[in-house]
């Protein structure tokens, strides 16, 4: 395995620069309003995995907020090798951010037409812990305030703040995650990740309201299906989650992370489940299959 550059590069606008000497303007809409778009898929050996469903997801979110910004792979994927050979990522498995703004504008909210978008692409090792975590499951907290939808919840946009205080809390109450709950007390997702419940040999996901379209929740839907595993959508409360035999996350990063405690509540016998092992092995399956096709 490559060890990983020694200075973080990035590509800015098309250009390969040492992260720290990579800057954009005061004006960037990104920075003051959180004008832009992101998206963070996983590598495999240097291969990008669900580009393509990652870019429809771009796609559809540039259309709503009227985003001019690039979403072709042939844009995208190029830029992406480029970005992990220079982080010597290009043999492993990692983690590659894509970020877009709307551009830089003179100071207001309504947004100038015509701005040149600014493009961003990270690539970074992926989290140390996750080994670990996938292999003996997660605890999971509750985010401290109940979500309202003027969250854009179905879009990737740069507003993470949200996101942010959930990993704070989470981290301060030794959990992996915060959860996202509603006023009435459904359970909607993850502040980084969507989440399913096993219950008596079946699976159940909350819906897409008030969730951010998960490319792994629809790759888990397929793998279910291949495995015999019923999946419904269902709203799901917090006492679904105290009944539930097995939790587990999903996110491209993470794949299928078991959820062990919820709120120091014991989930099953406390170790990942065997259906959540099922998907797990069944997603990387899916994943070496998907990439293998790829190649030809
Ligand atoms: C709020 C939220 N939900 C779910 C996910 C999982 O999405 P995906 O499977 O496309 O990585 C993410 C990913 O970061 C997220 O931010």
């Amino acid at each position: 395995m490559n060890r990983p550059a020694r200075t973080p590069h990035v590509l800015l606008n098309g250009r390969l620069l040492p992260a720290a000497r990579a800057k954009i303007s005061a004006l960037d809409r990104g920075f003051l309003y959180g004008d832009g778009l992101f998206e963070t898929l996983r590598t495999y050996g240097g291969e990008p995995f669900g580009l393509a469903a990652h870019l429809a997801r771009l796609r559809r979110s540039a259309r709503v907020f009227r985003m001019d910004v690039p979403i072709s792979p042939t844009f995208w994927e190029p830029r992406i090798r480029r970005l992990l050979r220079a982080n010597r990522l290009e043999s492993t498995d990692a983690s590659v951010r894509l970020t877009v703004s709307r551009g830089a504008a003179p100071f207001g909210i309504l947004p100038p037409r015509g701005l040149r978008p600014t493009t961003l692409l990270l690539a970074s090792a992926l989290d140390p812990r996750l080994t670990r975590a996938q292999s003996r499951g997660v605890r999971v907290c509750f985010f401290p305030f109940r979500v309202v939808t003027a969250r854009l919840p179905g879009h990737k946009t740069l507003h993470y703040l949200p996101a942010v205080l959930g990993k704070m809390v989470a981290r301060r109450r030794s959990s992996w995650e915060s959860l996202y709950l509603d006023a009435d007390d459904h359970v909607l997702e993850g502040t980084t990740s969507n989440i399913f419940i096993v219950r008596r040999g079946a699976l159940f996901t909350p819906p897409l309201h008030g969730v951010l379209p998960g490319v792994t929740r629809k790759t888990i839907a397929t793998v279910a299906a291949r495995c015999g595993l019923d999946l419904t959508e269902r709203a799901l409360k917090t006492r679904d989650l105290d009944r539930a035999d097995e939790i587990f996350l999903t996110a491209s990063t993470i794949e299928v992370l078991p959820v062990v405690r919820v709120e120091g509540t014991r989930v099953g016998d406390g170790r990942p489940g065997t259906v959540t092992r099922m998907l797990q092995d069944g997603y990387r399956a899916h994943v070496r299959r998907a990439l293998a096709r790829a190649r030809g």
